[in-house]
């Protein structure tokens, strides 16, 4: 991230942004600066936390306001914003698309024009990062949904992006994958991280937290601070 051109600005930078979905405006004027590696995002259930993270991934567009991600418009540098970006939802099912799992990891390549050999290299080191070498050869339809979620962040991490954004990706593990998990996503110092969760533990782990209420942004800073000030929202 050091060599970025763009690296004085933060990485998530919103001004006064909005996002209306049909008739409900998802997110409602929402301004952020965050540079922080590690952001959790907290809130209700349909408080905005997925929509926000679907326009730091550049899945949807603003309809208010101003939005730059990594230094990037999200309109403009939309292909640039998707080279840089990889997101794990909370579904699985809906990001794997090749028959076998091995297969499936090797197709979140297709657009890095590698080499046979890099490729394979980088596949099986996704498998085993992920505990999925033995797997290899199944079918990825036929997995466990913890075991798709793996496979999902096998996906998501073989192609080595600046930024996960993350969206509930440890609501189907076991206790021992979702450790293995949040260690890939807290520990590795290599990405930022965009982390939405109702586990309020996991949230405290980044460095900043933000807690979003009716699509507005409640509160913004330290997650010890944040979650308190949300689990005082929740006990009125
Ligand atoms: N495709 C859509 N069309 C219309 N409204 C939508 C759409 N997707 C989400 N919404 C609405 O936008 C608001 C925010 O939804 P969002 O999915 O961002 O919430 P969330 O905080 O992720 O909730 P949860 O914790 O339940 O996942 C909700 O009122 C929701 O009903
Ligand atoms: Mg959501």
């Amino acid at each position: 991230m050091s060599d970025s051109p763009v690296s004085d600005s933060p990485a998530i930078r919103l001004s006064g942004a909005g996002v209306r979905l049909g008739e409900v405006d998802a997110l409602h004027d929402v301004t952020l600066a965050l540079d922080s590696r590690t952001i959790a995002v907290v809130g209700e259930n349909g408080s905005g936390k997925s929509t926000f993270a679907r326009l730091v991934a550049g899945l949807v567009t603003a309809t208010a306001g101003e939005t730059r991600i990594l230094g990037l418009d999200p309109v403009r540098q939309a292909a640039d914003l998707r080279r840089r970006v990889a997101v794990v939802f909370s579904n699985p099912d809906a990001q794997i698309v090749m028959p076998t799992v091995a297969e499936d990891v090797a197709f979140s390549l297709r657009s890095e024009r590698l080499g046979r050999e890099e490729t394979a290299r980088r596949v099986e080191d996704a498998l085993k990062r992920f505990g999925l070498s033995a797997l290899r050869d199944r079918s990825s339809h036929e997995l466990s949904g913890g075991q798709k979620q793996l496979l999902a962040l096998a996906g998501a991490f073989v192609r080595r992006p600046e930024l996960v954004v993350a969206d509930e990706p440890t609501t189907l593990l076991d206790a021992r994958n979702s450790r293995l998990v949040a260690s890939h996503l807290l520990e590795d110092a290599g990405h930022r991280l965009v982390l939405v969760t109702h586990d309020l533990a996991l949230a405290a782990r980044c460095e900043t937290a933000v807690l979003f209420s009716g699509g507005r942004v409640e509160a913004v800073g330290r997650p010890q601070d944040v979650i308190a000030e949300y689990e005082a929202a929740l006990a009125c």
